[in-house]
């Protein structure tokens, strides 16, 4: 399907017979930072040139009727309420969850219709559901005029997700989605929710992402142990320090000195968690120095930690990074996002794009027997309003 606002706007006029206004709303790759959000911790996220494209105008009928151009279910309809079911459908849920706490927030919204669609593969680790709820939450403060700023948009996208889809995710994907600079990285403070822009666009490097087509909802249980798994560290550990809150304030020495005290695994998740949130702020060091062989370094490191103690990985994912161990042209390599299949995310010198590209599909194909696809990741706009010629 061609992602043009052209396409869009004209999508929706054939179907609700108006004129819309069109948002871009990109999907996102992190750099470094895996699981740290939930802990109050750093990432550096970043918004990509995959993206979904919005169309939405007011309907003045009281109801939000919605049409997704790439489901097989691709219509769905409600009265406006103050509090939905769910739909059933699984994506209008997080249309409803967004709309739902924007009420909630007191910010008052009135029927709309809603045309979406886009290129960002679904499951993938890209954040495609941030990018609707992002992208949802912007089209609605332009249809009525709301006053919120990206980061309170951020918050009502990750509401939805949490209490209305039912997925208990970080901040981070929804705040990339929305403060996504062309040519930058965020560096996020999770805790504060302070972020500064970091340039990340050398000409001679790529950001490469395989996608070993390997689908787990991040709802499905893992994460949220995960979660739990980090809450009992903290729970343990503040017997011993009552002024820590969260993993963020626990220091090695604290861990380390009541080690004993933690079960092997939730020992390993913690360990893990400081170990990642110090990678983050070494690499943005790093990126401030233009040293790319330690930042990808880091990135290794931070792959073999998500493999070894937090036990996200899969061995797809783990296969994928060992074809690029060897490789001069690869600087970093890791799994992205919550694991257990998606994407690997890699930093590549771009003359030897196509190389890597060829061994890595070869190594997989002799490992697994099976075909890997890839993307190059350009780092793009966060949500904005798109103008049609
Ligand atoms: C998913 C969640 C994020 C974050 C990552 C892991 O993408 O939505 O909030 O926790 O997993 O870093």
């Amino acid at each position: 399907m061609n992602i043009s606002g052209e396409v869009f706007e004209s999508l929706f006029r054939k179907e609700f017979n108006s004129d819309p206004v069109l948002i871009h709303s990109p999907g996102r790759v992190n750099l470094i930072g895996e699981h740290t959000d939930y802990n109050d911790g750093f990432v550096l996220p970043a918004a990509i040139n995959k993206r979904i494209i919005l169309a939405m105008a007011p309907n003045s009928l009281g109801k939000i009727r919605m049409f997704a151009a790439d489901m097989e279910e691709k219509r769905y309809e409600t009265a406006l309420q103050t509090e939905f079911k769910k739909s059933g459908l699984h994506w209008p849920d997080y249309i409803l969850g967004v709309s739902e706490h924007l009420q909630k927030k007191g910010y008052s919204i009135d029927g709309f219709d809603l045309v979406f669609g886009g290129d960002i593969p679904i499951g993938a680790g890209l954040s495609s559901s941030a990018a609707l709820e992002g992208g949802v939450v912007f089209g609605l403060a332009e249809l009525f005029g709301l006053e919120l700023n990206r980061t309170e948009m951020a918050k009502i996208g990750q509401l939805a997700e949490n209490h209305f889809v039912g997925v208990q995710c970080g901040i981070m994907d929804q705040f990339a989605n929305l403060h996504g600079q062309e040519g930058s990285v965020i560096k996020l403070d999770c805790r504060s929710l302070e972020f500064e822009h970091y340039p990340f666009d050398r000409d001679d490097l790529r950001i490469l992402l395989f996608d070993t087509k390997v689908r787990r909802e991040l709802a499905s249980s893992e994460y949220n142990i995960r979660r739990r798994q980090c809450e009992e560290g903290v729970s343990i550990l503040k017997e011993f320090d009552p002024s820590i809150k969260n993993l963020r304030d626990v220091s090695d020495d604290l861990l380390e000195n009541h080690k004993e005290k933690l079960s092997e695994v939730v020992y390993n998740r913690c360990r893990y968690v400081l170990d990642e949130n110090k990678r983050v702020l070494d690499a943005c060091t790093y990126l401030q120095q233009g040293d790319f062989k330690r930042f990808g370094k880091l990135m290794y490191g931070s792959h073999y930690g998500l493999r070894d103690l937090y036990e996200v990985s899969c061995r797809e994912l783990d296969i994928l990074v060992d074809a690029t161990e060897s490789l001069d042209a690869v600087l970093g390599a890791r799994m992205m996002g919550g694991g257990f299949g998606g994407c690997t995310i890699n930093l590549v010198l771009e003359e030897e794009v196509g190389s890597v590209v060829e061994s890595v599909k070869a190594y997989y194909k002799e490992k697994l027997g099976k075909t890997v696809e890839h993307h190059v990741a350009k780092i793009a706009q966060g949500v904005s309003v798109l103008e049609t010629a």
